[in-house]
């Protein structure tokens, strides 16, 4: 890579030395050297749109760039990644890679054009939004590390076909969002998990969204959780299974129902989910270190009647995510 400034950010994302307010400035220092060097024209029609799909919204150009700057996501992503290959090449004498959502920068592999060579490392991009596709391009060529990097793939990675599937070691998507809502991550995940080898390493290795109930009474510093329950886990074994599922279901992904009366729930009570990320080995996003894992409030909870549950699904389509129902 032939810019020392932007080594030098990553360096610092990447760095166990760094310390909060030192990791978000060099996210962002980072994220406005990355648009100038990709030529991403905020002013220009296309950059700030999102993409409707029918697996869900994928985050335009722009708000793809913006997520550089959720610093925590940032450097757990890249430590996963940057750990993941350097594993696989203890056993491997090359890493191929599918990035699906590489966004403007191609972010979360940056690094790994510092510390490897284009023998070790190869890269497939799959990126719908041909605006980012551009800035990406752009970007390599600057950058001069095309050489890691084959022709991106312009499509739907919930829908492609991939060729090749058995070739790759890796794969890498973060197209999510808190409680795994509105994006296409679940479809992304099953469709890929389900094309490629066994033993391919996925990043994340597991999102886990839980159900949680915050005791009405508690303080905002002291939460007190009346209860914990997962209510989806994904990673490769549950892609598998969830495909299978899907054959018979067609939109609802899962569906689980919780007792509310007994003595465990109150009137008044908090619920929400919870979502964190296993990104790979020692390296995870719990609640509130980024976006990603922030809390999605559900109403409180009601008066509680004698049989009273509460009802969730996970729904593909267009606008995934939970919907719940009180019965
Ligand atoms: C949240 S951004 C993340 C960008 C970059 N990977 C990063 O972590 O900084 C998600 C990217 O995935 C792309 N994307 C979302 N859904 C997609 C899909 N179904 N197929 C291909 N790309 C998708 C979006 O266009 C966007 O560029």
């Amino acid at each position: 890579m032939n810019n020392k400034n932007i080594e030098f950010n990553i360096n610092i994302l990447l760095s166990k030395e760094s310390n909060p307010s030192q990791l978000r400035q060099a996210a962002i220092d980072l994220k406005n050297l990355l648009t100038e060097m990709s030529e991403m024209d905020e002013n220009k029609p296309g950059v700030m749109l999102t993409l409707d799909t029918p697996s869900g919204r994928a985050t335009g150009t722009y708000g793809a760039a913006m997520c550089t700057i959720d610093y925590m996501r940032t450097r757990r992503f890249m430590q996963g990644v940057v750990s993941a290959v350097t594993e696989l090449l203890k056993t491997h004498s090359s890493v191929k890679l599918l990035y699906a959502g590489c966004g403007p920068f191609a972010l979360l592999v940056l690094p790994l054009t510092l510390l490897f060579t284009p023998a070790q490392v190869q890269i497939q991009c799959i990126e719908l939004n041909t605006t980012s596709i551009g800035c990406f391009q752009k970007l390599i060529s600057k950058l001069n590390v095309k050489a890691f990097f084959k022709e991106v793939i312009c499509d739907d990675a919930a829908e492609i076909k991939l060729q090749q599937a058995d070739a790759y070691d890796m794969m890498i998507t973060e197209t999510m969002m808190h409680a795994l809502k509105n994006e296409a991550q679940v479809a992304i995940i099953i469709n890929l998990m389900n094309q490629c080898r066994k033993d391919i390493v996925l990043i994340p290795h597991e999102v886990q969204v839980q159900f949680a109930c915050i005791a009405h009474d508690s303080s905002l510093l002291n939460k007190v959780f009346r209860s914990q329950l997962p209510l989806l886990h994904l990673n490769k074994q549950t892609a598998q299974e969830f495909s299978n599922w899907l054959q018979h279901r067609n939109d609802v992904l899962l569906q689980k129902t919780i007792d509310l009366s007994n003595d465990v729930y109150h009137e008044g009570d908090k619920l929400s989910y919870l979502t964190t990320i296993h990104v790979y080995g020692r390296y995870s996003l719990f609640i509130n270190e980024s976006g990603l894992t922030v809390p999605v409030a559900i109403q409180p909870l009601q008066k509680i009647n004698p049989g009273q549950s509460i009802q969730f699904q996970y729904r593909m389509g267009s606008k995934p995510g939970f919907v719940y129902e009180f019965i």
